[in-house]
């Protein structure tokens, strides 16, 4: 019997699928056919939703049944606010939507069917309610109310007025769209990939969802993001980020968050557009604190890791974070916004994965002992 083992399933296609692509050695990004440099630029996130739900780019009046489509959606069971009041807040946020999101299926009137009409019907829902259970939590554990969303604002500027109660500026809504934009969809990454092996199992879309939370919870995956903004925290300015990452360095296995991909070997696509964004942030704000710090980082990381012949390259979650930072956002909430904004590439996969299933049951090559004898327990 054929027991390669690939460790990390490094390298190992699970299926065909039509919804994005990754040329690792390029450097580039693709959904359905585009490259996300030019939607980054170009697009609003509702857009490129529609795209990778599609596969299409919706003409004016797609887009604008698309939203009203969304619309209706952004007010959730009150129970979620109530599970907040009650939840310590002490821990990640995380925590806290993981549960409410698996809440949401308990309040649904069919969270089982898995026929495609039905999974589209809840796709729409947790697209909005996502946002809304993202941004309540926040206002919760500050102790104030949570803000009824405003359906006519987009889904970038319905994220950010109900987190501040405050009607963003066109131009910190344009920052959250490329965001979202930006984190929308990556292929066969941890969380997609748990999201696929639990609907494989024909199980319901809310228990894919709330498995793939917990994936992307990581800091070897969305929890970098986090991480990275605790460790400029942690610093405190650039003469601190030299010895810093010589210091994570030194240790054995030490990582800098941020920093490395599985697919990558070059600049990741996302974090060239992300930088300038945070480029542009710190000149608007006078306040180049964090981009420079994240300068620093990149310039130190570069020269050790060219000194041992590695290619390790900032990630999304790199400049993600100093971008968080200056639109204000607390970093323990940098993974929950990417949560919000991967919701739509989880979704586009499982459209894909119910559509043509076939259970996901990998094989481990035993490497345990055989033939061994039991004694029973008054005898061990
Ligand atoms: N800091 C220092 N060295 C690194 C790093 C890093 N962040 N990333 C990779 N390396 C080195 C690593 O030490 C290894 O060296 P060697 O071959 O001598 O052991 C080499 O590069 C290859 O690393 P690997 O861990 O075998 O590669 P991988 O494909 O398993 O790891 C990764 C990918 C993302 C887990 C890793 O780069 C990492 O731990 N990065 C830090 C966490 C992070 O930023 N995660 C976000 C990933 S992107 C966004 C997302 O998907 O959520």
């Amino acid at each position: 019997m054929d027991q390669t083992i690939n460790r990390g399933l490094d390298g190992v296609y699970i299926d065909t699928s039509a919804i994005s692509f990754i040329d690792g050695g390029k450097g580039q990004l693709v959904y359905r056919g585009y490259d996300i440099t030019e939607l980054a630029d170009k697009a609003s996130y509702e857009e490129v939703v529609y795209l990778l739900w599609n596969g299409h780019l919706p003409n004016a009046e797609q887009l604008a049944e698309f939203r009203a489509e969304i619309a209706p959606h952004y007010a959730v069971p009150g129970a979620v606010y109530d599970l907040y009041r009650n939840l310590p807040h002490g821990h990640s946020p995380m925590h806290a939507i993981r549960t409410a999101a698996s809440m949401l299926g308990a309040y649904d009137d069919d969270p089982d069917g898995v026929d495609l009409p039905n999974v589209r019907r809840i796709g729409l829902k947790l697209l909005a309610e996502f946002q809304t259970i993202t941004a309540a939590y926040e206002r919760i554990r500050r102790g104030l109310q949570p803000v009824a969303p405003r359906p006519d604002l987009s889904l970038a500027g319905n994220f950010l007025y109900t987190l501040t109660g405050e009607v963003p500026s066109e131009a910190a809504t344009r920052v959250m769209d490329v965001a979202l934009v930006l984190h929308a969809e990556h292929g066969s990454n941890a969380s997609t990939f748990v999201a696929r092996a639990t609907a494989s199992t024909l199980t319901d879309v809310y228990s894919a969802i709330t498995a793939a939370i917990g994936a992307l919870k990581g800091p070897l995956h969305g929890g970098a993001n986090t991480a990275v903004m605790q460790a400029l925290e942690e610093i405190g300015d650039v003469a601190g980020v030299e010895p810093y990452v010589l210091g994570v360095l030194a240790k054995p296995g030490g990582r800098v968050m941020g920093f490395g991909h599985r697919v990558y070997k070059v600049l990741d696509p996302r974090a060239q557009v992300l930088k300038e964004v945070s480029r542009k942030l710190a000149l608007e704000s006078g306040d180049s604190k964090w981009f420079d710090m994240s300068l620093e980082m990149e310039r130190v990381m570069d020269r050790e890791m060219a000194k041992k012949g590695k290619e390790v390259k900032p990630n999304v979650d790199f400049f993600s974070a100093s971008v968080y930072r200056m639109l204000g956002f607390p970093s323990d909430m940098y993974t929950p916004i990417f949560a919000v904004a991967r919701i739509s590439g989880w979704m586009a996969h499982l459209f894909e994965q119910y559509a043509d299933n076939r259970l996901m049951r990998p094989r481990l090559a035993y490497s345990g002992t055989m033939g061994l004898e039991f004694v029973p327990v008054e005898r061990r």
